[in-house]
């Protein structure tokens, strides 16, 4: 139904993209919407007093309202990165250089973490000092609470986890979390896979920071977002500086302003906001992230009957349920090579994605070297996954 919309069918007919998870194709309306802003809006934002200027201006604005809109927060509440993982560990940086993480302090993260919610706090916790700890997940995938429960003392001041996992596509309860948090304890989700897939609402969860990607909800990349709750943009200073976040600069000192513009060092990514603007419009256009949802839940429960039918020779991470994004991985029991089962797809026109998939903890809790992941989006359609099924018939 909405495939017609993505040239890249056109362009590749026997394409069968389910690569989903890791990025998502474009529709002809953001990459057309970016090209007429270049062609006839486009200049640098914040300082021109030409008409030009305040058109690019008025874009950029327009994009971070959508983004309020998406999140149900305010508009100054948003901030602009390259992806999420600059976003983690921009905020994760202003924590420590704020003197919020201390070294005496602890963050607690799942152990199903993407390494973009790991190696941005190893890489702090190695120069300053504080300590991460990781609570685990039991064999069904579940947050281990009792482990939860001892590992979250009066040391920690940040707890950090992902609301889906990129790996099983499990949903997490984050607000369920945030609920047995302390109010002194920064609650920061990442949205990576959960703002793509359905309506998430940051009021909602009560999180203190969340972040996600736009080229994973077909915008392009190069455009991340952090939410910050009106608090802490207050109190968090960023690491990195420039001109426009400054109130007044002397030779030996510089005064900050006070709003998310602080947070966004040098020219800001204005073509690519432009292209998040262009895809939230044409998610507006087809009814909104509940008819994304919608259309997800047909994609799981064609793949949930079809995964079903290979009990004996297919291993899924994470038992087969509805209750997930539109993600699964799996290996066969006839062979331990990811890798050449994922070639065997493409030899089909079929992409998937093999490896840890940036969650090599979360393997190891599960003695696995890696998996294929399969993951559909709104353009996929019940051919798709027949197609995904009869050659994973061949190979299996
Ligand atoms: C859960 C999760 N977090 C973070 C990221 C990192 O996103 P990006 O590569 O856009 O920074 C990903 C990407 O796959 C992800 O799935």
């Amino acid at each position: 139904m909405f495939k017609k919309d993505f040239p890249i069918f056109k362009n590749n007919p026997w394409l069968v993209f389910l690569d989903n998870a890791a990025s998502t194709q474009k529709p002809q309306y953001v990459i057309d919407g970016v090209s007429d802003f270049i062609a006839s809006s486009y200049a640098n934002i914040h300082r021109g007093l030409y008409s030009l200027s305040e058109k690019s201006e008025a874009a950029y604005h327009r994009s971070k309202e959508l983004v309020g809109e998406l999140l149900n927060c305010k508009t100054s509440e948003v901030i602009y990165t390259y992806n999420s993982t600059y976003a983690i560990n921009l905020i994760a940086q202003s924590l420590v250089i704020s003197d919020v993480l201390q070294a005496w302090d602890t963050v607690l993260l799942g152990i199903r973490e993407h390494h973009s919610n790991v190696l941005p706090w190893q890489v702090l916790a190695e120069r300053r000092g504080f300590k991460i700890e990781f609570f685990n997940i039991t064999e069904e995938y579940e947050i281990d609470r009792n482990d939860f429960d001892q590992k979250y003392n009066d040391k920690v001041k940040v707890v950090s986890v992902a609301q889906v996992s990129n790996v099983t596509g499990k949903i997490y309860d984050v607000k369920k979390i945030k609920s047995k948090l302390r109010e002194d304890t920064f609650f920061m989700v990442d949205g990576s896979q959960s703002v793509a897939n359905f309506p998430v609402d940051v009021q909602d969860i009560g999180c203190d920071c969340l972040i996600f990607t736009g080229h994973k909800m077909m915008a392009y990349t190069g455009i991340g977002v952090a939410y910050l709750k009106k608090e802490w943009l207050k109190k968090l200073v960023p690491m990195i500086r420039w001109g426009w976040t400054i109130e007044d600069v002397d030779m030996q000192w510089h005064t900050l302003i006070g709003n998310s513009d602080k947070f966004e060092a040098g020219t800001p990514n204005i073509i690519w906001a432009v292209s998040l603007l262009k895809a939230l419009e044409y998610i507006k256009s087809i009814w909104g992230m509940k008819k994304i949802r919608e259309h997800e839940q047909k994609l799981v429960k064609l793949c949930v009957e079809g995964f079903s039918k290979f009990k004996d020779k297919v291993e899924i991470l994470w038992p087969l349920t509805t209750e997930r994004v539109a993600v699964f991985s799996f290996l066969l029991s006839n062979t331990s090579n990811f890798n050449s089962i994922g070639e065997r797809f493409s030899e089909d026109n079929i992409a998937v994605r093999c490896g840890g998939h940036c969650a090599y903890p979360l393997h190891k809790r599960f003695k696995k070297s890696g998996t294929c992941r399969m993951s559909g989006y709104i353009y996929n359609d019940e051919s798709d996954i027949a197609k995904f099924f009869e050659t994973l018939a061949k190979i299996a």
